[in-house]
């Protein structure tokens, strides 16, 4: 059984395809441990707790520095025992000594088909505000491993989805997660708990 730690910092959509997803037995051989929000106010804690999932909030508002706020964060992961962390919309940049304790166990969503806006400044919905102002006419999701880089690890799901006539960023945002990332994300994570990576 693959224990999952999943980090989120919004809504919780991705979460919930998780959920549902081990709940109907597309995701075989894994459970979600512990869900770790940098937000209080995230309603992904409230689907956390809908689903019997232990859910925390460690938020760097209430450590007087980032390396405080690092120490405490980790404490919080390591504690679960996570053998693979989900990063489901997690807008918290994951402290080095982290990536390297975990290395090859962090996955990461995104929301358009990496190279192509990605790396800093590129999250939520600016995502799709980049895509359509560039005018590209395929856009879709990514699930990588996490290395120091920001988007820059492995890839290993990407799903395309078409830009349509009208769209803006807040309807290209949902048929991003309709039609790519709740498919893909629960895909890679039936394959890393199956060992079919
Ligand atoms: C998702 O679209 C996810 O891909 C994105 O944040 C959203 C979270 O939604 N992540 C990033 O932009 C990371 N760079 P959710 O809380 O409903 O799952």
């Amino acid at each position: 059984m693959l224990n999952i730690l999943v980090c989120v910092s919004g809504g919780g959509t991705n979460l919930q395809a998780i959920i549902d997803r081990i709940n109907d037995g597309t995701i075989r051989n894994a459970k979600i441990v512990r869900v770790i929000s940098n937000n209080k106010d995230a309603y992904a804690l409230e689907r956390a707790k809908n689903a019997g999932i232990d859910g925390i909030c460690v938020s760097p508002k209430d450590y007087e520095n980032r390396d405080k706020f690092n120490e405490a964060f980790l404490a919080k992961v390591k504690e679960a025992k996570p053998d693979l962390i989900v990063l489901a919309g997690f807008l918290v940049v994951i402290p080095k000594i982290m990536i390297d304790e975990y290395a090859g166990k962090i996955i990461n969503i995104h929301p358009s088909l990496i190279p192509s806006f990605c790396g800093t400044g590129y999250y939520g919905l600016k995502v799709h505000e980049a895509a359509l102002e560039r005018g590209v006419k395929v856009t879709g999701a990514t699930v990588h491993f996490v290395d120091e880089g920001t988007d820059t690890g492995p890839i290993i799901l990407q799903k395309a989805v078409y830009i349509e006539k009208g769209d803006t960023p807040k309807v290209l945002q949902q048929r991003v997660m309709e039609e790519a990332e709740w498919q893909i994300l629960p895909k890679a994570i039936d394959m890393i708990a199956n060992g079919e990576l």
